[in-house]
């Protein structure tokens, strides 16, 4: 175990719990309760927003949160009663009501049917020196999701969850803490969901009931238990105030949404020239190039190896004029090499840019470039100094950057070496000199505000251009300045299939654009399970192949002719699929819905989606149930309430149901709802080889309705209102299905293009799209 683990959780003193309430004090947001010394404050928010502090020395902490992007008072003032009563004080909004027991002080909180939820239990509060505690009732049925990118399958119940983020490397269904610290839940029983937000960056953990059955407790090392209640009762609307609470993504350029290669390393100049044109000659798409640490000169952050990379900025202008983008790996350890004549670290050391230890001396760890030392990305103007060194990479052309061992990741001793994994001194002080703090309080925000920062360098130095910043590590919140892969999975079966749970939980915490590596990081895939990896890698929000220094090669074509017209196939059908997906993403930057779910999030009220970790959804129409094991042919798949359809065959289901589908390596089980409207873009090479000259509608009959959201997709005009609308609306009656295109709402023209409308098994009808309004009559029996 890490050194400073064992320093973490060693305190097993007995728990000082809150007692009973002796004075009460109120004013327009907060109630707070005078509990002997400690007190409890309740603050509402919004109506289905609650905030819970409970400090033993009765003195609240007035700094601000570094990952909520809306504090108390910019909620607006909403109204809510109080009503004392001998036992308990209940506070109602207008969808909930809290009851705030007397003796001794504990908390509910009950829907408007009276459906009790987040109830405390016996022990209710608690404190003791260097931690503060929660405990509170699992209900019957209740399920837990959420945690970031939590291992093993989807529901954490009984489960222990750690947030610490660490250098997860070789994780497996037991690990606990991982690259992301997100202490965030939703917890899921049939007809009631509620969120909950446990708003401290120190060391924390969730225990699910693995201690206790029926109880589950938060911990933290911070001083005052402090968290958020957020009532749905659907995950959709717990995601809504989430994202409003900790922040919205911004929409990522559409380039982004293509096909992205990577590997470690496409070692020089002219083997990423050779790979862009091998795309480009098998046609297979690809949108996006990522450049790992061997792009760099001995490691050093940005610089370029002078032998293999001697001219990046033609080599990424000849990339572009092929449709490339390409993506520059940056870690944050910058290389310690005084008197060397490195800028990045003779200015950082000269305007003390990088974390000592309490001794004054600077704190250093081993990374890819050796010894290396850290900047302070919590400081300002340390932010804006990594700006400026970013901008060296953006401003020859560089398109994204990839943040990686942000954790931070480090060793004790040589990098490579049996090494020993290592944090910093918890005591060493990080952050602007008014609000300094130690790395205990710090330590899960390194990659948040590495992520920061190089989304704030990127629009500075290109402002009207959307960027792509990705990130391994991150806190609460990362989802507006990053998108996020799952780090170092491997090449196993066990790892595609455990992506689908490890993704759709990120997107319930509220992080939408997400990826893991297309065919596994570590360890050689077998032909078929690229094959079947690359199928379920069109789900991806991100959609990126990597692979490991000494893995056998991943790209699509090294398995031979059968899986590389598989790849070719799926990936053509992103491609195709990319109106819908971009349409996801503005629904996931507008109400933080996940772009890839589990079925629950569409059917929380089903209980047998609540533990489906083997089953996803694409935005709510298309339902996917891929093959995650070798040799299989033929799965299991279920569908719940309503008519669906085989992608492929067009068979129709009537759920609740289950089916088994028959999978050929060429198959990915694929299925739309009855009334699902799916826009489909012409296969390109890159998506912006052309306009969508064509979009191909394809309808399925039943009663359903698909907005269509377009935009230039590139700039920021569309936060200006440069963006459009269409609103598809489908409805089957008797024999006939009609369909309605409402007119185009919004300040942006699309370009001039043929609009298609296939409504599958039956007929399809054309019509060239201007924008107006139509009907369209299709008789099902043709
Ligand atoms: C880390 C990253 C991996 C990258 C490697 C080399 O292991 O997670 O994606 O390829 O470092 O930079």
């Amino acid at each position: 175990m890490p050194q400073y683990f064992g320093q973490l959780h060693t305190n097993e003193a007995p728990w000082s719990i809150l007692g009973a309430v002796q004075g009460i004090q109120q004013d327009e947001r907060h109630i707070l309760f005078k509990c002997g010394d400690a007190c409890l404050r309740v603050s509402v928010l919004a109506s289905n927003l609650i905030r819970v502090r409970m400090t033993a020395t009765g003195e609240f902490l007035t700094r601000r949160s570094w990952a909520v992007a809306q504090a108390d008072e910019q909620w607006s003032i909403v109204p809510f009663e109080v009503r004392e009563k001998a036992e308990a004080i209940e506070i109602t909004t207008e969808q909930l009501c809290i009851v705030v027991s007397r003796n001794p002080c504990r908390i509910q909180c009950f829907d408007s049917a009276g459906q009790p939820f987040a109830q405390d239990a016996d022990l209710g509060m608690g404190w003791r020196t260097g931690a503060v505690a929660g405990w509170k009732q699992i209900e019957a049925d209740e399920h837990f999701y959420g945690f970031g990118e939590p291992t093993g399958l989807l529901d954490q119940r009984s489960k222990v969850r750690t947030n610490w983020t660490s250098d997860a490397l070789d994780y497996g269904i037991m690990t606990d803490s991982m690259y992301q610290t997100i202490p965030f839940f939703i917890a899921l029983r049939p007809g009631l969901g509620y969120g909950f937000f446990f708003n401290t960056t120190f060391w924390s953990r969730f225990d699910l009931g693995a201690e206790q059955p029926g109880v589950w407790r938060m911990e933290t090392q911070g001083s005052e238990l402090d968290y958020y209640i957020i009532y749905g009762p659907e995950p959709a609307k717990i995601l809504q105030t989430y994202t409003q609470l900790t922040g919205q993504m911004p929409l990522p350029p559409r380039w982004a949404l293509g096909y992205h290669q990577c590997r470690w390393s496409y070692e020089s100049q002219d083997v990423v020239r050779k790979l862009a044109d091998e795309f480009r000659q098998r046609y297979i798409p690809c949108d996006v190039i990522h450049l790992d640490i061997d792009y760099m000169n001995g490691y050093r952050v940005f610089t370029w190896s002078p032998k293999r990379f001697a001219h990046p900025q033609e080599l990424i202008k000849e990339l572009q004029q092929d449709g490339f983008k390409v993506v520059t790996i940056v870690d944050p350890g910058v290389k310690y090499e005084p008197e060397a004549d490195y800028k990045v670290f003779d200015e950082g050391l000269k305007n003390d840019y990088f974390i000592r230890n309490t001794n004054g001396q600077l704190f250093h760890g081993y990374v890819w470039p050796d010894k290396a030392v850290f900047p302070d990305f919590l400081r300002p103007e340390v932010q804006s100094w990594w700006e400026s060194w970013q901008n060296s990479l953006t401003d020859i052309g560089v398109a994204g950057i990839w943040n990686d061992m942000n954790e931070p990741a480090l060793d004790d001793r040589p990098f490579g070496d049996p090494g020993n994994k290592v944090s910093f001194p918890l005591d060493a002080l990080q952050g602007p000199t008014d609000e300094k703090t130690t790395h205990a309080e710090t330590h899960n925000l390194y990659g948040l505000m590495m992520a920061q920062a190089s989304y704030q360098a990127a629009k500075k130095s290109r402002p009207t251009e959307r960027s792509f910043i990705l990130t391994r590590s991150g806190y609460a919140g990362i989802q507006r300045w990053s998108a996020v892969w799952t780090g170092d999975n491997q090449s196993l079966w066990e790892h595609l299939e455990m992506s689908l749970p490890m993704l759709c939980n990120l997107g319930l915490s509220g992080v939408g654009f997400v990826g893991a590596d297309i065919g596994g990081f570590a360890g050689n895939a077998t032909a078929e399970l690229f094959a079947r990896w690359m199928q379920v890698g069109i789900l991806y929000p991100l959609m990126r192949g990597h692979s490991a220094l000494t893995t056998a090669q991943h790209e699509p074509w090294v398995f031979g002719d059968r899986i590389e017209k598989i790849c070719r196939e799926y990936i053509e059908l992103r491609y195709q699929l990319l109106p819908y997906i971009y349409t996801l993403f503005w629904q996931a930057a507008t109400t933080g819905s996940p772009i890839l779910r589990p079925l629950l999030y569409d059917f929380p009220n089903d209980p047998k989606t609540h533990t489906l970790a083997d089953q996803v959804m694409l935005g709510s129409s298309i339902l996917a149930a891929p093959i995650y094991r070798p040799g299989v042919e033929h799965r299991a798949v279920y569908l719940p309430e309503g008519c669906w359809y085989d992608w492929w065959s067009g068979d129709t289901f009537t759920g609740p149901t289950h089916i088994l589908a028959h999978a050929t390596l060429e198959r990915m089980p694929l299925y739309v709802r009855a009334g699902a409207i799916i826009p489909m873009a012409p296969v390109m090479q890159y998506t912006d080889e052309r306009p969508v000259d064509q979009m191909r509608l394809r309808i399925w009959r039943g009663k359903g309705e698909f907005t269509l959201y377009e935009d230039d997709g590139h700039t920021f005009e569309y936060q200006t209102g440069a963006f459009c609308t269409t609103t598809y609306q489908v409805i089957t009656q008797g024999q006939q299905t009609i369909v309605e295109i409402s007119a185009r709402e919004g300040n942006f023209a699309p370009a001039t293009r043929e609009i298609i409308v296939e409504l599958v098994g039956v007929d399809e009808q054309r019509f060239i799209d201007d924008g107006t309004a139509q009907q369209l009559i299709f008789n099902n029996s043709q």
